[in-house]
C-alpha cells in the first residue's frame, strides 16, 4: 500500500518545514524541486521508529558533533544522497567516520532511515532539509572532515544552471566548513559540470587539486542508478577531488 507524504507530516511536522519554507518566503533559488513521495508502509514505519534515533531537525543553532554522535570521529556530509545507496554501503564499509546524510526528497530519506535503523548504523544521522541552509545555520566552521555530492542535478538548460549547486558561494561555504586537509569529493556524468566544478574549485581560495584535473575512480564509492542511467548513455563519469590548504604557521 502507498500513502502519500502527508500521512508522515501529521505524525512528524518538522519533516515537513522544506515546503513550509517554501510557501512562506519568497522563492530563492533552490538546486531542487520538491515533488511529493508516495511511501510505501515499510517506509512510514520506518520514519515513525527511526526518526527519533538516526534523524536531525533543523535548528537555527550550531550543533555538536560529540554530542550528537557520542564520540569523536571525523564527520563527513553527504549532500543530495538520493536513495542512500552510497551512503548505507560507505557507512558501513568506512566505519572509521561519521556520516550526517541531508536530502529533501522524502521517499529516498524514508528508504536509507530504513536501513539505517534496521542495521542499526550507530555511525549515520539524516536529516530531510536544504543542505545550503543546514551547513549555513547548523554546521560549526572548520569542522567537517569531508564532503561527498554525488550526481548532483545537473541542470543542464542554460537558464536553469544557476540552479546547480556547485558555484562560488557554495564552495566558499564548504570549505569554511572544512577541517584543515579536509576534502570535498564531487562525482557528475555531466561533462560540462564537471569542468564547472573544476574551475570553481580552482578559483576558491583555501582549496587545492591534489591531481591537478580529474581524480581516478575511488575504489570505495559505489556505483548508484544515476550514475548506471548516466553510463547507459555513455556518459563519462568524472570525479573530483580538492582539499582545503592546512596553513602552516
Ligand atoms: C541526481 S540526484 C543524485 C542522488 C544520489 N547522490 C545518487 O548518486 O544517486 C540529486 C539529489 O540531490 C538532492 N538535492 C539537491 N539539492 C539539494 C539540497 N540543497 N539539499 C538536499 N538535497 C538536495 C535532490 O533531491 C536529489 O535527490
Amino acid at each position: 500500500m502507498q500513502e502519500t507524504q502527508d500521512t508522515i507530516f501529521a505524525d512528524i511536522p518538522e519533516l515537513k518545514w522544506v515546503e513550509s519554507r517554501e510557501e512562506g518566503s519568497p522563492r530563492g533559488i533552490k538546486s531542487y524541486v520538491l515533488r511529493t513521495s508516495y511511501l510505501r508502509t515499510f517506509q512510514l514505519e520506518a520514519i515513525k521508529k527511526y526518526y527519533p534515533i538516526y534523524g536531525l531537525t533543523f535548528q537555527e543553532e550550531k550543533i555538536s558533533f560529540k554530542d550528537i554522535f557520542g564520540n569523536d570521529k571525523p564527520v563527513i556530509i553527504e549532500i543530495g544522497f538520493g536513495m542512500g545507496t552510497s551512503t548505507e554501503r560507505i557507512a558501513k564499509e568506512r566505519s572509521e567516520y561519521n556520516y550526517l546524510g541531508i536530502e529533501v526528497f522524502l521517499s529516498g530519506f524514508s528508504k536509507l532511515m530504513d536501513q539505517v535503523g534496521k542495521q542499526g548504523l550507530a555511525n549515520v544521522r539524516l536529516m530531510r532539509f536544504d543542505a545550503v541552509q543546514v551547513l549555513d545555520s547548523m554546521i560549526v566552521d572548520g569542522s567537517v572532515a569531508g564532503f561527498h555530492v554525488f550526481f548532483p542535478d545537473p541542470w543542464p538548460k542554460k537558464k536553469q544552471q544557476k540552479r546547480r549547486l556547485i558555484q562560488a558561494p557554495l564552495a566558499r561555504l564548504l570549505m569554511e566548513k572544512l577541517k584543515e586537509g579536509g576534502y570535498i569529493y564531487c562525482v557528475t556524468d555531466w561533462e560540462e559540470y564537471a569542468s564547472q566544478m573544476l574551475s570553481v574549485f580552482s578559483e576558491t581560495e583555501g582549496l587545492e587539486n591534489p591531481y591537478g584535473g580529474f581524480c581516478p575512480p575511488l575504489s570505495w564509492r559505489p556505483t548508484t542508478k544515476f550514475e548506471q542511467k548516466g553510463l547507459a548513455q555513455n556518459n563519462p563519469i568524472n570525479e573530483v577531488w580538492v582539499e582545503k590548504r592546512s596553513f602552516k604557521k
